[in-house]
């Protein structure tokens, strides 16, 4: 009888003693997705009697406001569905699901609410579905990585008023479809772009000529004719990896961004000879094998630092480091 007491007086004055920064209704959302979750160990210091601002891992309370601007989930072992729950986190700045062990079900559509977003990496699960529409709308995202789950379907061409993106990373999914022409109209900053390992097919749309990318890697899709037009003099282009594709164009007369420091394009049809100017540029990487190219290898520049492998297989490639032309 005593110590029930004691217990009820212990549990009655308990809130009252304890003074937190954490904002009760962003709590009370965090121990939902803790429950939505099996309570699992990843997420063990998550704990009701402690200050989610000053003791959880994996969150960020902002200084002022207190409110959760973080959620960051990351190398372990996690299973189920992302829940709805994380819509209800209006203050979110930065949401990240990465390397979880058993992490499925489609991209969370609450995910739409949360406005503030400015980094969403959902990536390294066993996410399915398509690649939402609404992610259009959150429009203060720099940085929106995908990267490495089973989505599938085609590319949504809205996601090119995303105006602020750094980078967009969609590689490693199961995409089919086109990239959308809209691509070639992002306005303000030119993401990095990564659609590698997918199934896209098609033309690379023209568009996508009129910007000038910093970062492009499209390689492992079924992309098919002129890729020529990535390329330019005015452009501050450094990498473009469109290896393995099927690709077919004539790079003869194809002008080289002088900023190019790393090209891949092993594993096309690409036909033509390689132009003198290669040898103008800075290259660190270079990879024309597997293609149709015919004639000598410029000589200078890096292009002898180069191996046999990133000139081989092609139709009539000659010249140092392959065999002397005849
Ligand atoms: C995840 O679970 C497996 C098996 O239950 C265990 O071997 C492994 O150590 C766990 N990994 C982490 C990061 O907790
Ligand atoms: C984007 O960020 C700006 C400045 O940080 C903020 O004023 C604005 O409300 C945000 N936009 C949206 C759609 O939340
Ligand atoms: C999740 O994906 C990884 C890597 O693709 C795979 O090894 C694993 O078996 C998948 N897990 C489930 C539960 O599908
Ligand atoms: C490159 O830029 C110069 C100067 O801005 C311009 O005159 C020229 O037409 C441009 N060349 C190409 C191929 O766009
Ligand atoms: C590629 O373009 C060059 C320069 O215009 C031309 O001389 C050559 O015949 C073309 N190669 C093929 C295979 O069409
Ligand atoms: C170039 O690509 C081919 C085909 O993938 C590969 O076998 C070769 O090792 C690569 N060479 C270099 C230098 O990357």
């Amino acid at each position: 009888m005593k110590t029930l007491f004691l217990s009820i007086l212990i549990f009655t004055l308990l809130p009252l003693s304890f003074s937190e920064l954490c904002n009760p209704s962003d709590k009370k959302v965090l121990l939902q997705i803790k429950q939505d979750f099996g309570n699992p160990y990843l997420l063990a210091s998550w704990k009701s009697d402690t200050d989610c601002c000053t003791d959880w891992y994996q969150v960020e309370c902002d200084s002022t406001t207190n409110r959760i601007i973080s959620l960051t989930i990351f190398s372990g072992n996690l299973s189920g569905q992302i829940p709805a729950a994380v819509g209800d986190l209006p203050y979110l700045k930065t949401l990240e699901f990465h390397k979880l062990t058993d992490v499925t079900g489609p991209i969370q559509p609450a995910i739409a609410k949360l406005t503030q977003l400015t980094f969403l990496r959902l990536s390294w699960l066993n996410l399915t579905g398509s690649v939402p529409d609404f992610l259009s709308k959150l429009k203060n995202l720099t940085f929106l990585d995908l990267s490495f789950n089973s989505l599938s379907g085609s590319i949504p061409s809205s996601l090119s008023l995303l105006q602020n993106l750094d980078a967009l990373h969609l590689d490693r999914n199961k995409l089919t479809g086109p990239i959308p022409e809209s691509f070639g109209t992002f306005k303000g900053k030119v993401p990095w772009l990564y659609l590698a390992h997918n199934q896209l097919s098609g033309k690379i749309p023209a568009s996508l000529g009129n910007l000038d990318f910093e970062h492009i890697e499209l390689f492992r899709n079924k992309l098919e004719g002129d890729a020529s037009f990535l390329f330019g003099k005015n452009k501050t282009t450094q990498y473009i990896d469109l290896s393995r594709n099927l690709l077919e164009f004539n790079l003869s007369n194809v002008v080289f961004p002088t900023s190019l420091t790393y090209l891949d394009i092993n594993h096309n049809k690409i036909f033509g000879s390689l132009p003198a100017e290669l040898t103008q540029l800075n290259l660190q990487f270079l990879n024309v094998s597997y293609n149709r190219l015919c004639g000598q290898i410029p000589v200078g520049g890096k292009l002898q630092s180069f191996d046999y492998s990133t000139y081989f297989h092609n139709k009539c490639l000659c010249g140092a480091p392959l065999e002397s032309c005849k």
